[in-house]
């Protein structure tokens, strides 16, 4: 056996692709993968907020970049992937984490949100993994890695929501379960040609420490007791994406704290 070497974590040279890079997950997990090493597309629905996003990083060393991207758009799409093309000539990863939100529960949610979720977290979702992996396929590596979340797994606790002002949310389940079905799906498409596929599946995250009653429920039924905050699920992005994980794909990896274990 070869001596372990942590280097193995490092994304030196890579060039990785980040959707929606801007929000609340997609920084946390831009920032960690460019401490690795990587270079970091990031995108967003505006220029300026990608560009924005890129500064946060370049400002502390590292290297990134901000590209619009709108994944409901083929036309969008096929821009982006012909800019990521010219630019950089290769794509080693690419993080699935854009999303959108409409609706609520099921008496709460009309065909309209229902296809404009459907617009990006389904068929965009497609979109952007097709045209991507098309150039993964060229260059016979990559890593793609889907956000999903818990609630793809399992269901929502309906009773956690009750006297609170937050609803569960019907087309988030069908989305981020499909997704995983869609990982599995790509893992086995993807393999013969050296791409690794799979989802990583945060808990709810409470970006401003400041427990609302539903944080509070939450946390309470989490055995860690608390919400995922700061990089709780970045070290598992950086894993994923990286050569240490040369031998997983089509893996679905809760980072929960606990959650889904019950
Ligand atoms: N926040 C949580 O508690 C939580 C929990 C579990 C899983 N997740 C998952 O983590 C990921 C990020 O969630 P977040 O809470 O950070 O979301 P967020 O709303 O902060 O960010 C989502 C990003 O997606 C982008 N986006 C929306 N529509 C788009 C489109 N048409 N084309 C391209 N980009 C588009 C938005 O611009 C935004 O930057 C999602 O996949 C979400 O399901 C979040």
């Amino acid at each position: 056996m070869t001596s372990f070497s942590m280097d193995a974590f490092r994304l030196d040279d890579q060039v990785v692709v980040v959707t929606g890079g801007a929000g609340i997950y997609g920084s946390g997990f831009c920032a960690a993968l460019a401490a690795a090493g990587a270079t970091v597309v990031i995108t967003s629905r505006r220029q300026e907020t990608a560009e924005e996003a890129a500064r946060a990083i370049t400002t502390t060393g590292g290297r990134a970049s901000g590209l619009a991207l709108d994944q409901a758009d083929p036309e969008s799409v096929s821009t982006f992937a012909a800019t990521l093309r010219d630019r950089w000539g290769r794509v080693d990863v690419l993080v699935n984490n854009a999303v959108h939100r409409a609706g609520g529960g099921l008496f709460d949610t009309t065909a309209e949100d229902w296809d404009a979720t459907s617009a990006v977290n389904s068929r965009g979702l497609f979109l952007i993994s097709q045209s991507v992996a098309a150039i993964m396929v060229e260059q016979r590596s990559g890593s793609i890695i889907n956000i999903g979340s818990i609630y793809g797994m399992v269901s929502p606790d309906f009773t956690l929501y009750e006297g609170t002002p937050v609803n569960p949310v019907a087309f988030y389940s069908y989305d981020k379960g499909g997704m995983i079905g869609f990982t599995r799906f790509l893992a086995g498409e993807l393999g013969p040609y050296g791409i690794r596929v799979n989802c990583l599946c945060p808990g709810g995250y409470n970006p401003t420490g400041e427990p609302s009653a539903f944080d509070t429920a939450y946390a309470a039924r989490t055995p860690l007791q608390r919400m995922a905050t700061g990089h709780d699920a970045s070290g598992a992005c950086v894993f994923l994406a990286s050569p240490a994980a040369a031998y997983v794909t089509g893996a679905v990896i809760p980072v929960d704290g606990g959650w889904t274990s019950r």
